[in-house]
């Protein structure tokens, strides 16, 4: 660490997305595992409806809220991020009125914010957009930045990225509301060229939300239907069923790779739904490690790291792989850059089974954070001349 001096680290949690009650829980494990000596956290919540409110007492509202998957009620003092560098003041809203700093509110206040530590999953979170926002208020920040973390929320792009750096993927096809309204048996010839059972999805969304299985031509319309209630754009997916691994990634230029996990899925489960994820305890559980050859754990994780660097990810992601029963076929599923951090997350719990405990590992992130936001810091946005010396190498 730079400085002696404590650092002040905004949590940010809750969100707008589907999973703001995932994000409670993850906010609550991370507040509780940072090294008071080090960090003072600073809660701020972001409500369903967007605004953004600093927490005096989150631990205890967190408490509160998070076991029952509860939503958040008023929480604390408005307050916002300006969109260019204020010193990293957070700014309050009172009234309608923006003002920087202290305020009327005196001691409660953080004088300054010196790293952002992202928990919102999906969008407006996990999209890029927050990570935009963070970049003009000149905050560094935990987690990929705007590029990575729009292609980690973007399935389509996300392949073919992933498939030109030679990772396999599985077959896909996508599929636009537009195509679709144009020509409504496109999705069947889709459908009949991938061959049955699909996997149908929409393209931007996570936690299953609006995912299908669809065993045969008869139940394309209902399940394209439903994933186009979700996004603009749909995927089809051949099925690559047998068994899901997962991988941890952390590190910005030098990535490196957890050991990897699995999903077991309960009985009579078709795949790792909704409601296996969320709402039926006994829907999944995990397996750390995998049962995997040696070589197979190899893979695995020379695969994560790619993906990794194919998506020009930072700080931290989780890799998810399909695989068929013996591992003959191993695929890339998707990324997660903003992985859980509950306490039965994957992320948290591969590090934790690779040697490095949650304290640790937010210690890294932190440390990783400020690390990219240095390196970014030293590019020049004007003209500097041919004969002068570059930005970086002075
Ligand atoms: N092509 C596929 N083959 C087999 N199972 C799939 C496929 N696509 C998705 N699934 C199942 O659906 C789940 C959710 O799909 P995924 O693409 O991971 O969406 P999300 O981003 O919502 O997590 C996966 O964990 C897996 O169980
Ligand atoms: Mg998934």
């Amino acid at each position: 660490m730079p400085s002696k001096r404590r650092l002040t680290v905004a949590v940010l949690f809750g969100g707008r997305s589907g999973e703001h009650e995932v994000s409670l829980r993850s906010a609550l494990a991370v507040i509780s595992a940072m090294d008071r000596q080090r960090y003072e956290a600073v809660p701020i919540a972001i409500t369903r409806s967007g605004r953004w409110e600093l927490c005096r007492d989150a631990l205890s509202m967190l408490e509160r809220a998070a076991p029952r998957l509860a939503g958040l009620g008023r929480a604390g003092i408005p307050v916002c991020l300006l969109p260019y560098p204020a010193r990293g003041k957070l700014a309050t809203v009172a009234n309608g009125a923006v003002s920087l700093g202290r305020s009327s509110l005196g001691g409660a206040f953080p004088g300054r914010i010196d790293v952002a530590f992202v928990l919102v999953h999906g969008t407006y979170g996990e999209d890029g957009t927050l990570q935009g926002l963070l970049e003009l208020s000149a905050l560094p920040y935990v987690g990929a930045g705007v590029l990575g973390s729009a292609v980690g929320m973007d399935k389509d792009v996300q392949k073919r990225l992933l498939r030109e750096a030679g990772i396999p993927v599985v077959p896909y096809r996508a599929l636009t509301r537009d195509q679709h309204r144009r020509d409504s048996a496109l999705c069947a010839r889709h459908g009949a060229e991938l061959g049955y059972p699909v996997y149908v999805k929409p393209n931007g969304l996570g936690s299953s939300i609006g995912v299908s299985r669809v065993a045969s031509a008869r139940g394309l319309g209902r399940a394209v239907a439903e994933a186009f209630r979700y996004d603009l754009k749909v995927l089809l997916e051949a099925a690559c069923e047998g068994r899901e691994i997962e991988c941890a990634v952390l590190g910005n230029r030098e990535p490196q790779a957890s050991v990897p996990g699995e999903i077991v899925l309960g009985r009579g489960r078709a795949f790792y739904s909704y409601a296996s994820k969320y709402l039926a305890p006994a829907g999944a559980t995990t397996r750390i490690p995998a049962a995997l050859t040696p070589r197979q754990t190899a893979r695995v994780r020379e695969l994560a790291v790619a993906a990794f660097r194919a998506l020009e990810l930072r700080g931290m992601a989780r890799v998810d792989f399909l695989a068929a029963p013996d591992l003959s076929r191993l695929f890339v599923s998707e990324v997660n850059t903003i992985p859980g951090f509950t306490p039965i997350s994957m992320y948290p719990k591969l590090w934790q089974a690779s040697g490095l405990p949650l304290e640790r590992l937010i210690d890294r992130l932190i440390q990783l954070a400020l690390e990219e936001h240095r390196e970014r810091a030293q590019r020049s946005f004007v003209y500097l001349g041919r004969n002068r010396p570059r930005a970086g190498s002075r």
